[in-house]
């Protein structure tokens, strides 16, 4: 049987991560990414970390033409994951259209391959943002998914639909969809990580970029929030343990282990971190001190969300290992060495 998967985004910041694992795992990837959001040499410091150079093209998964070129000329792909999708969640709002276009046409041109070429797995890249501000807490997969908050976090709902959906009347595909809570942290080589274009929007590469001097000073968003410290709870994830999972739901659809045709797994650590336990988990794992202040709360931001892990713990036995102190130091460490510091 064909170990050829599709990783799509595979040279951005999570792919790259999965890539590695799917490689040491001996299955063989082929990446398509149109680099818009991250560099070719990704591909060096992969084969750097697998021995590997996984097969590269370069291309826009939302172009219908090229995409349905590619499957006619690949005939033995035997499974996909999609993370190649925009993700900034502010952006979204001022671009609407420029996110559901690419975030929805790129899934559905590739189900609509995945027809057409009989290929009948996919992993889909969800998020937490599906559940909006959840009512209880910690959130099954079972919790009932809200209104977005931003264009983004709807194409993340509603790309879910489009892959039940089109599962549902298709008995040849199955999908599992993977939520992720907070991804952070970088591959412990230190060869591949985070690295936003332009100003980072997310908790840490904006604190490894102060600790690197690149930034003047960090602003936590809100002190008054309903939570221990009172500023804002997610549940951190770190980026290698994430990728584990994927190789792990990989092998679930390669082997007919799924339970139904589409199914939804929470990917977190089940422990809530609010923003302040962040910064002071990198002043302490790192010794840098960090110059911060507390400003406004962000608009658009929820209080605090962390998962229930029991889902994926018992029917994909994969449970996040690593603590969060040594994920804050690959974080800084693979800022570090980005920056030649
Ligand atoms: C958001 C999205 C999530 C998406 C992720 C990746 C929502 C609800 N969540 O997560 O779906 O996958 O972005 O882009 O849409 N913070 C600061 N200072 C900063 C930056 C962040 O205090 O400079 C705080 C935030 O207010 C928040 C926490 O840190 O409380 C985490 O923020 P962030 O890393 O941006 O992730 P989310 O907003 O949780």
């Amino acid at each position: 049987m064909s170990k050829k998967i599709l990783v799509t985004g595979g040279t951005g910041y999570i792919g790259s991560h999965t890539t590695v694992e799917l490689q040491n795992s001996g299955y063989e990837v082929i990446i398509v990414d149109d680099l818009s959001n991250s560099g070719i040499e990704v591909l060096d410091s992969i084969e750097k970390i697998t021995g590997t150079r996984p097969a590269f093209e370069q291309f826009d998964i939302s172009e219908r033409v090229k995409t349905d070129d590619f499957f006619r000329r690949n005939n033995d792909i035997a499974a996909i994951i999609h993370f190649a999708a925009y993700k900034a969640v502010g952006e979204s709002v001022e671009k609407p259209l420029d996110y559901y276009r690419n975030n929805l046409v790129s899934l559905m041109n590739l189900l609509e391959c995945q027809i057409k070429y009989n290929v009948p797995n996919m992993v889909f890249s969800s998020s937490c943002t599906v559940y909006g501000q959840p009512e209880k807490l910690p959130v099954t997969e079972q919790t009932p998914r809200k209104d977005a908050e931003s264009p983004y976090g709807n194409t993340k709902r509603i790309s879910e639909d489009i892959l039940r959906d089109t599962i549902t009347v298709n008995p040849m595909l199955k999908g599992i969809a993977l939520r992720y809570f907070n991804p952070i942290g970088a591959h412990p080589t230190a060869l591949i990580g985070e690295l936003p274009l332009g100003v980072p929007q997310n908790l840490v590469p904006f604190i490894t970029q102060t600790a690197a001097g690149l930034r003047e000073g960090l602003k936590v968003f809100g002190n008054d929030y309903n939570t221990p410290d009172g500023s804002a709870v997610r549940d951190y994830i770190n980026v290698a343990d994430l990728a584990k999972a994927h190789v792990i739901a990989i092998e679930r659809l390669l082997k007919n282990k799924n339970k139904s045709n589409y199914e939804v797994f929470n990917l977190g650590t089940g422990t809530g971190l609010s923003v302040l336990e962040v910064v002071n988990g990198f002043e302490k794992a790192t010794g840098v001190k960090l110059n911060y202040k507390i400003v406004e709360r962000r608009a658009g931001d929820i209080e605090k969300i962390w998962a229930d892990t029991t889902y994926a713990n018992e029917e994909l036995g994969w449970k996040a290992e690593k603590n969060l102190v040594e994920t804050l130091l690959s974080a800084w460490n693979w800022e570090k060495r980005a920056r030649g510091i």
